[in-house]
């Protein structure tokens, strides 16, 4: 696939979504809507207004993920910098500067900075970042990718002068994948390895069920307000009609599968039109549909599904009361085989 490309002096943007992006949306909602249990794919929470509004979740009182993986960078960035040698920090789901801010300062202590690659379905996020750092970091290249990380990882450019790279994935967004299309996500991360590169991961941690409820379901009803945004979205994009405030936020812990699940549910029965599809779905009084969820990890979940992804931990970096961890892993090389698969 060929992407849009778009220069200004040290960023680059390439495009990825321009064609396609409506097709899949429309592909989602008709194959969401229509299962016996509805459900919405998470990445069409993100508009502009969307993406405005998660940035808000990310500086609430409850919602502890963003402020402790910060905490975790600002104490072992430096370290991170040093095992890895990384001249060049690939992001997916990059959102906000903030994180990479504190990567890339310690990558350009360590050895030569050369290149930052955000890639993000938020072409407002995208931007704003690539902006943010080629300001903050003069003469760094800034190569953004517009595209959805689960079909256009073949749009991340090969490392510049051979990297190595480290590819980052915060914010525990490894979490919004079901556990077996998790491992297969994972698969494609270690493709994209070469034998110097490593992935640095984000995962939220199991822990009190009281606290992980209050991280989704905030006093303030941002989280409700982001939530139902994916109803605005479909308004706009497939001409439906949600009426969004019939719809309430619910958030859970389901304590068996140690993931947070988050629903919209219908507080009266209505009929919804969406009308690019041809589509008619009822909701029932109470109905509930899926919205995301959002699993946690303990070390040995971590490490079991590097293995088999093909990765190898190699690092682990967690806050004193071990909320959230990072961890590092690289491309587990089969004893037989040394050179690049
Ligand atoms: N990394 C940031 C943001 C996490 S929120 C942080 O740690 O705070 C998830 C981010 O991933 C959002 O910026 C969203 O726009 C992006 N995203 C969600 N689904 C995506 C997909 N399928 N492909 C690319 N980006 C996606
Ligand atoms: N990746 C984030 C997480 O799982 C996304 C998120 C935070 C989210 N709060 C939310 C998604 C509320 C939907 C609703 O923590």
């Amino acid at each position: 696939m060929q992407p849009i490309v778009d220069l200004i002096e040290d960023i680059r943007i390439d495009s990825y979504l321009s064609d396609d992006a409506p097709r899949s949306l429309a592909d989602d909602v008709l194959d969401g809507l229509t299962r016996p249990f509805k459900e919405l794919a998470p990445k069409h929470f993100y508009d502009a207004r969307g993406s405005a509004l998660f940035e808000r979740i990310c500086d609430l009182d409850e919602y502890y993920p963003t402020r402790t993986e910060r905490a975790i960078l600002e104490h072992h960035a430096g370290a991170i910098a040093a095992t890895t040698g990384a001249r060049e920090l690939v992001e997916l789901g990059s959102g906000s500067p903030a994180k990479a801010s504190l990567l890339l300062a310690a990558m350009d202590e360590c050895s030569r900075l050369e290149r930052y690659v955000p890639m993000d379905v938020s072409e407002s996020a995208l931007r704003e970042s690539a902006a943010t750092l080629s300001k903050r970091f003069p003469g760094l290249r800034v190569h953004g990718v517009l595209g959805d990380f689960e079909r256009h990882l073949d749009g991340v450019p090969a490392p510049l002068n051979g990297g190595p790279r480290l590819v980052a994935f915060l914010g525990g967004t490894i979490g919004n994948f079901p556990p077996g299309t998790r491992r297969r996500f994972l698969r494609s991360l270690a493709d994209l390895l070469g034998p110097a590169d490593h992935l640095l991961l984000g995962t939220d941690l199991v822990k009190d069920p009281r606290v992980l409820e209050a991280a989704y379901d905030d006093s303030q009803g941002i989280t409700a307000e982001f939530n139902r945004n994916v109803l605005h979205v479909l308004n706009r994009e497939l001409n439906a009609d949600f009426e969004p405030a019939n719809f309430e936020h619910v958030a859970f812990f389901d304590r068996r599968h140690e993931w947070i699940e988050i629903r919209l549910r219908a507080r009266e029965a209505c009929h919804v039109r969406i009308s690019d599809l041809d589509l008619d779905v009822s909701f029932a009084a109470g109905e509930e549909m899926r919205t995301e969820i959002s699993a946690k990890f303990t070390r040995d979940r971590v490490q079991r599904d590097y293995r088999a992804a093909g990765l190898r931990l190699s690092g682990w970096y967690t806050d004193p009361d071990e909320q959230f961890a990072l961890s590092l892993a690289s491309r587990a090389t089969p004893a037989h085989a040394n050179g690049p698969r």
